[in-house]
Formats: C-alpha cells, sequence, structure tokens
C-alpha cells in the first residue's frame, strides 16, 4: 500500500518542494524494487551446493597459511593454491579470466585495498597482507579473504587488521530474516569511527550463488540508501575494507586492477559469504579457528 502510494504521481497543485520529494521517493522505492526482484533465493540444493563451496574457499585460505612468510613472492603463494583448488578440491578458481584478470586469488599487501594481482613481489617483515579466495565447485560460488601479519608489524597496523575483523564479525550478526541490509553498513561505519579508521566506499559486497557477483549491493558505510529487507535463501558476501587513512582509493591504470588507497597508507579486508537463515545467518565459508569466536550459526539477536 505504502508503495503504490509513493510510486503514483503527485497531484498537480502541490508546491515544488513536495513534488521533487515524490519524484526522489518515485526514484528510490523503483530502485529498491528493482533491486529486490534480482536477489535470487535459494533452494536447498543451492544451499547445500554454497557449503561445499564455501568450505573449499575456506579451506585454501586455512591451506596457505603456514606459507605467507618473509621472502615468498605472492606469484608463489597464488601458484600453490591454484594446484590446491584444482587438483585437491577438483574445483575451479572464479577469478582466473574473470573479466580478463590474470591470476587464480587476489593479493593485496599493505596500501593495496584489494584486486592486488600476484607477481614478483616478496612479502617482508611488517606487512599486512590479505588473502582473497573465491572458487567454484558444482556451479556455486564460495568467496572468502583473511588478513596475514608478515613477522612483527606496528600497533596502528595490528589494530588496523583486528578492527576490520570485528568490524566483519559485527556485520555479520545484524544479519537475519526481516533486518535491514543497511545494518552491514551502519555497523562498519560505527567501529571504524570509533577507532579513528575510513570506510572504503568505492568496492562493495555482493550477492552471490550461481554468479559471481550477483545483487544485491552490500555497501559497508553508513548513512546508505541501500535498503533491502534479508529473507532466508539470501546468499551474500560482507567484505568490509578500512583504512588507516583516507576512504579514497586509486586504480592502477597500467594493469587495470590493483586498487591502492589514494595516500599509500594502510588498508585491511576480511570477506565472508553468509546465508540467511530462519534465524539469524550461517557463515558458509567458516575457518576452524573462528569456531569459537564467530562459529557457523549465528542467531540474530
Ligand atoms: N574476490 C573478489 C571479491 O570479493 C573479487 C575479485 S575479482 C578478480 O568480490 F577478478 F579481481 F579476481
Ligand atoms: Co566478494
Ligand atoms: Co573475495
Amino acid at each position: 500500500m505504502e508503495i503504490i502510494f509513493l510510486i503514483s504521481s503527485p497531484p498537480s497543485d502541490v508546491y515544488p518542494a513536495v513534488r521533487h520529494y515524490f519524484f526522489l521517493n518515485f526514484l528510490l522505492i523503483n530502485n529498491l524494487i528493482k533491486m529486490m526482484s534480482k536477489v535470487i533465493i535459494k533452494n536447498s540444493a543451492q544451499i547445500e551446493k554454497m557449503r561445499i563451496a564455501g568450505k573449499i574457499a575456506a579451506e585454501v585460505i586455512e591451506m596457505i597459511a603456514p606459507y605467507v612468510k618473509a621472502g615468498v613472492t605472492t606469484q608463489e603463494l597464488d601458484d600453490i593454491m591454484l594446484k590446491f583448488i584444482e587438483e585437491d578440491r577438483h574445483a575451479i578458481s572464479a577469478c582466473l579470466g574473470y573479466h580478463g584478470y590474470p591470476k587464480c586469488t587476489c593479493i593485496s599487501v599493505n596500501e593495496v585495498v584489494c584486486h592486488g594481482i600476484p607477481g614478483n613481489h616478496k612479502l617482508h617483515n611488517g606487512d599486512i597482507v590479505n588473502i582473497d579466495v573465491t572458487v567454484i565447485k558444482d556451479g556455486m560460488h564460495g568467496d572468502t579473504s583473511k588478513m596475514f601479519i608478515v613477522g612483527q608489524t606496528s600497533p596502528r597496523n595490528h589494530q588496523l587488521v583486528k578492527v576490520t575483523q570485528e568490524a566483519l564479525y559485527a556485520a555479520i550478526r545484524a544479519m537475519g530474516p526481516n533486518r535491514n541490509l543497511v545494518e552491514a553498513g551502519r555497523v562498519i561505519q560505527q567501529i571504524a569511527n570509533a577507532n579513528n579508521f575510513s570506510v572504503v566506499r568505492d568496492y562493495c559486497g555482493h550477492g552471490i550463488g550461481e554468479g559471481f557477483h550477483e545483487e544485491p549491493q552490500v555497501v559497508h558505510y553508513y548513512p546508505n540508501p541501500y535498503s533491502l529487507i534479508l529473507k532466508p535463501g539470501m546468499t551474500f558476501t560482507i567484505e568490509p575494507m578500512l583504512n588507516a587513512g583516507t576512504w579514497k582509493v586509486k586504480i592502477n591504470h597500467k594493469d587495470g586492477w590493483t586498487v591502492t588507497t589514494a595516500d599509500k597508507q594502510p588498508s585491511a579486508q576480511f570477506e565472508h559469504t553468509i546465508l540467511i537463515t530462519e534465524t539469524g545467518c550461517e557463515v558458509l565459508t567458516l575457518r576452524a579457528e573462528e569456531e569459537e569466536t564467530l562459529g557457523r550459526y549465528i542467531t540474530c539477536k
């Protein structure tokens, strides 16, 4: 009823400001309807496959952990992960060849925000490193990323990594049926602000399933207008990127992929793929080390 009222045209005798208000509402509500109608609700067979894809993506991160040491090149790490995905898990890297992306994973070091391309670059003591893995198994995607600290790093870097993980966990705990997706951004922005970090605005989380990047967009900042009432069977990622300095980013025009902070200060990111359940959500890409701290089945309070 409310929607019908808002999208019907305003009476012609209303003040211009009111007409403008009607028009803005029309745009907003129209966008919401478009977005909601494109969000795919997964059935139980699809969900079962997503559990498997999510588990494999998590296992890749667990498997690579002992190799993330000073002196290793990001190419060597990528090679090990590709072999594991293809030969051990008989899965596919979703990134390799995605819009021409040349490698199996994204490895983003220090001021690299996301989409770092593995190469000859060696890791050094003090680096903070994001490894982002997306696999396809049986037609379904699983997408997750984690920060690694190489050796000893600064207290500020430690805090950036810790706070980014806390922000992801807090956002996950806020997700459940009949909750609004904007809550994710609200919770993340609040935690970032409290710690004097900024939230990247140009890249967001996404619906996921048969598609790598489906509707909805999951924005990590607040306020934002991307309202969506969550329903059981929705699957999407939350993947906040927090920066030590400005939220502004730059894309490397030579390779077309690497995103860095505009001020070259460090950036951190964590990502999980989640499923909205009847009572809250399920973390499809949970690692064993997170069973105590986060847990797979989250009851939304
Ligand atoms: N895994 C990234 C995400 O979280 C996307 C990487 S796309 C690539 O959405 F092409 F850069 F690999
Ligand atoms: Co993602
Ligand atoms: Co990812």
